[in-house]
């Protein structure tokens, strides 16, 4: 994984359940409309994870021939296992690095990479070896999101700092702004972009419990990277807005509630509350 530069913070022994979950929770179905396939057609699922959409390529088009590569082991074993147990003859996984993917030039006709270009520091170089393994007319489709996290309404001024200091560190927030002018840098042409609205993490009100079990996952998961590096502050926020309750460990640094917040937290444990988080899913092709 050497050159995997940013860690994958959220990765935890359940991941790849949580990606299937969440995978579900998005309707998978709705991305193909973006997608142009052209028939017997060679598909990339770059950064495949639990390898979802891999499989959802390969169940709608029998005739096509789908890989799924990701640069962990234990997710391409188990992305295989989900594939196999549902019976798809056309679709495989294998080890890789998307800044290194082990195909020949020109030898897909569609590339398709999804949540994968705000964990990396390098995204021009994915998306060059995105070009590179791309024929000749085929597409390359990655969805983003911008704003990650760090959009909500009303703004509590301190809870805002927190996020800032925070989520920054660990993913690139506003990736899917970059998108189309890395594209374009890339060499990429007739590059269009189109916006979505989030379905998995944006919440208006208060939040259903497969949304905020998705959230507690992975901030779970990411736990030690923010204590590590941030000791982290997402404490508080407005009773009627949805609260995650995460145990964290707070190792140093100062630790603040907002005024709103009148439950006094158990010791040692600190609520974690997201506010409405807006963001848009940033498809761009
Ligand atoms: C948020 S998950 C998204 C998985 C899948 N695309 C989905 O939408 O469910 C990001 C995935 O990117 C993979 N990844 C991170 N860096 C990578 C790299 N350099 N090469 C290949 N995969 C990478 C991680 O292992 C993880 O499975």
């Amino acid at each position: 994984m050497a050159d995997q530069t940013r860690p994958y913070a959220i990765h935890s022994d359940s991941e790849c359940d949580r990606l299937e979950r969440q995978a579900a929770l998005a309707g998978l179905e709705h991305h193909l409309r973006h997608v142009p396939v052209p028939e017997a057609a060679y598909i990339l699922d770059a950064g495949c994870g639990s390898g979802a959409m891999t499989r959802c390529f390969g169940s709608r088009y029998a005739d096509a021939s789908v890989i799924g590569v990701d640069i962990r082991d234990d997710y391409v074993s188990y992305a295989q296992g989900r594939a196999n147990e549902d019976g798809l003859k056309n679709v495989e996984f294998r080890q890789g690095s998307v800044f290194n993917l082990p195909f020949a030039n020109a030898s897909f006709d569609v590339v398709w990479s999804k949540y994968v270009m705000q964990w990396i520091d390098e995204p021009k170089r994915a998306v060059a070896e995105f070009r590179r393994v791309t024929k000749p007319g085929g597409v390359v489709v990655c969805c983003n999101f911008d704003g990650f996290a760090v959009t909500h309404y009303p703004e509590d001024e301190a809870l805002q700092r927190q996020i800032l200091t925070v989520f920054p560190r660990l993913v690139d927030v506003y990736i899917g702004r970059k998108t189309a002018p890395i594209f374009h840098t890339c060499g990429l042409i007739n590059i269009s972009v189109v916006f979505e609205p989030d379905s998995l993490f944006t919440t208006v009100g208060s939040i259903d419990p497969e949304r905020r079990e998705n959230w507690v996952v992975q901030l779970a998961a990411a736990r030690p990277y923010i204590e590590l590096r941030h000791s982290i502050l997402f404490v508080g926020g407005s009773p009627e807005i949805s609260r995650l309750e995460c145990p964290v460990r707070i190792k140093n640094g100062p630790t603040r509630t907002s005024r709103s917040d009148r439950r006094a937290p158990p010791k040692g444990v600190l609520p974690l509350a997201i506010l409405r988080v807006d963001k848009s899913n940033f498809g761009c092709r």
